[in-house]
């Protein structure tokens, strides 16, 4: 028994070995053995073991009401919207996030806005101390709010703190890679104690009824447990995420048992806070270069709410014997995909470029629509020809070069009228699903070849007069361009 408690545990994942080894079968981490003792934390001690018999309890049908989950709203319309309309009364919510992303300033904002809707909140630092909460505190502005503060790490005194006077409405426990209980003896931030500790203030939760939200660190090295194993313990698992040069930040749902998980709520970090970004398109458009090859504008969808992005493409003669690929904000395996659907069905050779491609504004598209804007984007960078400036584009690629049809065609193209564009790149599918959108001239396209035979043409006209057409990138361009390329 005694030499069966001492076991190896993966601070990534959690798993437990007999012996130490250098890579995590389980998770595939190098290096993140390392040796806890988890007889508490798993093994149920002797005497406690089959002390009463099983009692019997009346199961349920699924039909029959139950009363809708109340919600808590936190006073930012982001925020909520994330969480699905408000935290869920006796729910527990794990915020995640590089340190300094301002997951401590978000919830700072969020408690006193709570705190003055006259709900008692408390907020568990166990990073920084009373003083240093409270000067965030007073250069946000929220000095006033009757938050409840407190510098501690011990989840027993923590309970028992909150378990006095009204039951608190809000506990956010930062971070929760900090806390330590008495009832296994591993070191904080370990796996062991982080699941141990997370397990008591949830249980705390639902029996409180109080909304929990616990912050983790996400760290790469593997030193500090990461809330990896937290995950499945709680109702929500929350994203805050942000390019480290950029003001962006975007919150977003990664699993919610009460709500929506692909909405995203758009912040700007700014020097009294976080700001709500209502309105992301115009954000993310703000600093647009007009009329430069090797930029699209995309029409995406993020959860209900369209958001208009510019993707950016860079395509430039390579001297390496195998061509980079650099992809920020988009999966490098959908780029890689748009590139050989350009290579094998439109003739567009690629293979002795450089691609770089990025998603403006840092943030991260999930959503097979873009392939289309991606497409042009890397079109007239290598043709050197600027797309309309006034175009969206939208529009699934499929491996056979078809533009295939995408979910939400309207609001899509609401959302760029309501900004001012003037006419959409679209798959030719989507026209009936649109009828009735007035003031966006609609340009539809069946395949990808001839989107790219468009955006082409239109690089060799604006080239031709300087002699630098660039021609033999396009092995078989269309009889057309290249009919429109001498006529130009
Ligand atoms: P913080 O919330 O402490 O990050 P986390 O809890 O995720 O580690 O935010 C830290 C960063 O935010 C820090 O670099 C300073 C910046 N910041 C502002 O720019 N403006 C502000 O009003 C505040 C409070 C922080
Ligand atoms: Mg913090």
């Amino acid at each position: 028994m005694a030499k069966n408690a001492l076991s190896f545990v993966c601070q990534n994942c959690g798993a437990a070995y007999n012996k130490w080894q250098g890579k995590c079968e389980s998770c595939g981490e190098w290096n993140t053995l390392s040796e806890e003792d988890v007889s508490g934390a798993t093994t149920v001690p002797a005497n406690l073991r089959a002390k009463r018999k099983g009692r019997p309890f009346a199961l349920e049908s699924l039909t029959g009401s139950s009363p809708e989950a109340p919600r808590l709203s936190s006073g930012l319309t982001e925020l909520d919207r994330v969480t699905g309309g408000g935290f869920v009364r006796g729910s527990v919510l794990l915020v995640g996030g590089d340190p300094g992303i301002g997951k401590s300033t978000l919830l700072t904002q969020a408690t006193s806005l709570m705190a003055r809707a006259g709900h008692r909140v408390v907020y568990i630092s166990g990073e920084e101390a009373v003083a240093q909460v409270r000067l965030r505190a007073a250069r946000l502005g929220l000095a006033d709010a009757a938050v409840q503060l407190a510098a501690q790490t011990s989840v027993e005194d923590i309970i028992a703190t909150l378990s006095e006077g009204t039951p608190p409405r809000l506990v956010v426990i930062d971070s929760i890679q900090t806390m330590w209980t008495d009832t296994v003896e591993s070191a904080p931030g370990t796996v062991t104690q982080v699941r141990a500790s997370a397990q008591a203030l949830i249980r705390f939760a639902k029996k409180s009824g109080a909304a929990l939200i616990l912050v983790g660190h996400v760290t790469k090295d593997g030193q500090i447990a990461g809330p990896r194993v937290v995950e499945h313990m709680v109702d929500a698992v929350m994203s805050f995420e942000g390019e480290g040069s950029q003001q962006f930040r975007i919150l977003r749902a990664v699993k919610n048992r009460f709500g929506p998980t692909d909405e995203i709520g758009v912040f700007e970090m700014t020097g009294l806070g976080l700001r709500e970004v209502s309105n992301p398109s115009e954000l993310f458009l703000s600093e647009r270069d007009l009329g430069s090859p090797g930029t699209a504008v995309f029409a995406g969808l993020e959860g209900t709410r369209p958001v208009l992005v510019e993707l950016q493409a860079l395509v430039v003669p390579t001297t390496l014997g195998t061509p980079r690929r650099a992809v920020v904000g988009w999966e490098s395996s959908r780029l890689s995909m748009v590139l050989a659907v350009l290579e094998a069905h439109c003739g567009v050779k690629l293979s002795g470029y450089d691609v770089y491609f990025n998603v403006a504004g840092g943030l991260r598209i999930n959503e097979p629509a873009a392939d289309m804007a991606a497409a042009a984007a890397l079109v007239s960078s290598l043709a050197n020809a600027p797309l309309p400036v006034d175009a969206v584009y939208f529009g699934e690629i499929s491996l056979s070069g078809a533009v295939r049809p995408v979910a939400q065609t309207s609001a899509r193209l609401k959302e760029a009228a309501k900004l001012g564009f003037g006419r959409a790149v679209l798959p030719e599918t989507a026209r009936g699903d649109a009828v009735g959108d007035s003031g966006i001239a609609l340009n539809t396209v069946g395949t990808l070849t001839s989107l790219v035979a468009d955006i082409a043409a239109k690089g060799r006209k604006a080239t031709a007069s300087a002699k630098s057409a660039p021609e033999g990138r396009f092995q078989r361009p269309d009889d057309e361009a290249r009919r429109d390329a001498r006529a130009g």
